[in-house]
């Protein structure tokens, strides 16, 4: 669809051929806004490129991502959105084919990100497959294991900062001015690109009464209730479901922000759930607002419940999942039972 990008902050307009996801003015984060009216409506086939309709235009390479399956588990109304399918095991790669497409169709020859671990992996994957560089930065305490996928995609610069991964974001950006790397992660459109997670679980199941996600620095989360939000606007889904972000009981600034009322603090974050580790989530505000108008809410669960969720679902499905990856389905046992319920497994990247 054809759109421009806005200042979530200022309201600072730029048209699609601003080639960076943050204001010029303000420095704060941008947002796709479509200028066509189109409703949304649900295709005959039910893949990520099938919903290509609905993102911001560009002159698309339809690489592989999403199109993943639902398990319809042994608890009564539980629906299981298994992300692990992705060609690099996680939801991720539906954002980064929106990122790197925009890179290809600007002419970059080299893309920056900060990552807890997953993201570069995806970046560095795609990134190579358009013939553009990747130039990394995560924090000191990130996943070694994901650090070797990351270098093992082979076009990848790795750099460790000393901090945390809101120490590398701050990284990425000044790198990106300094070298003109096309800025890449959690943005505006990779947001974009995670609505499918939802197009996709909803086109399989027709209603639903939740759906729970876990959350790192919300852009999943933020981009699920604009896709809900959007759906619900055009008439494919009767009823809004409950959306329920989840946090690592050691990384939970939007809980605590939107328990207190009070704007998204950066916090220290302590869990082994290396994915989900984030103090001061990009889509932090933006999400809290959109949970407020429709009803959604978050919760926190422990390191212990994600290791012995990871452990059932492993012994039940014999799928290997990530413990910030199956932080939904561990927020699924300490929640009411709302019905009918699909937990989004992220990502298997151990
Ligand atoms: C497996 C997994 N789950 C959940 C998340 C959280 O997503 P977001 O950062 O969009 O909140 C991430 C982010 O890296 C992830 O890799």
């Amino acid at each position: 669809m054809k759109y421009h990008l806005q200042c979530m902050k200022c309201g600072e307009r730029y048209d699609s051929s601003f080639k960076y996801q943050i204001c010029k003015k303000c420095d704060s984060l941008l947002n796709v806004i479509y200028d066509e009216k189109k409703k949304f409506g649900y295709q005959k086939e039910n893949s990520f490129w099938s919903y290509s309709e609905f993102f911001p235009d560009c002159n698309y390479k339809r690489f592989k991502a999403g199109g993943t399956n639902i398990i319809i588990a042994d608890e009564d109304g539980l629906y299981l959105k298994v992300e692990v399918t992705n060609p690099t095991r996680s939801f991720k790669d539906r954002g980064s084919l929106i990122e790197i497409n925009k890179a290809a169709e600007y002419g970059y020859k080299e893309v920056v990100c900060a990552s807890t671990g997953n993201m570069a992996y995806s970046i560095a994957h795609y990134s190579k497959m358009f013939g553009i560089r990747a130039k990394v930065f995560v924090g000191k305490k990130a996943n070694k294991d994901k650090e070797k996928l990351i270098i093992g995609t082979g076009d990848a610069d790795l750099t460790e900062v000393n901090g945390d991964f809101t120490d590398a974001q701050k990284a990425a950006i000044d790198y990106s001015k300094e070298k003109g790397a096309f800025l890449t992660g959690d943005y505006c459109y990779r947001k974009e690109g995670q609505k499918t997670i939802i197009y996709e679980a909803m086109h399989d199941v027709r209603s639903a009464d939740a759906i729970i996600l876990p959350v790192g620095n919300a852009t999943l989360l933020a981009g699920a209730l604009e896709a809900i939000k959007y759906m619900k606007q055009s008439n494919a889904i009767k009823e809004v479901p409950k959306i329920i972000g989840v946090e690592a009981e050691g990384a939970k600034p939007l809980y605590t922000a939107f328990k207190s009322g009070k704007p998204v603090v950066r916090e220290k974050v302590d869990t082994e759930a290396d994915a989900i580790a984030v103090g001061f989530p990009t889509f932090g505000d933006e999400s809290i607002k959109l949970l407020k108008e429709l009803k959604g809410d978050i919760i926190t669960v422990t390191d212990k419940e994600m290791e012995e969720e990871q452990g059932k679902f492993r012994k039940m499905y014999k799928i290997e999942a990530e413990l910030g990856g199956v932080a939904s389905v561990a927020a699924y046992r300490k929640l009411p039972q709302y019905g009918k319920t699909i937990a989004v497994i992220t990502g298997g990247n151990i």
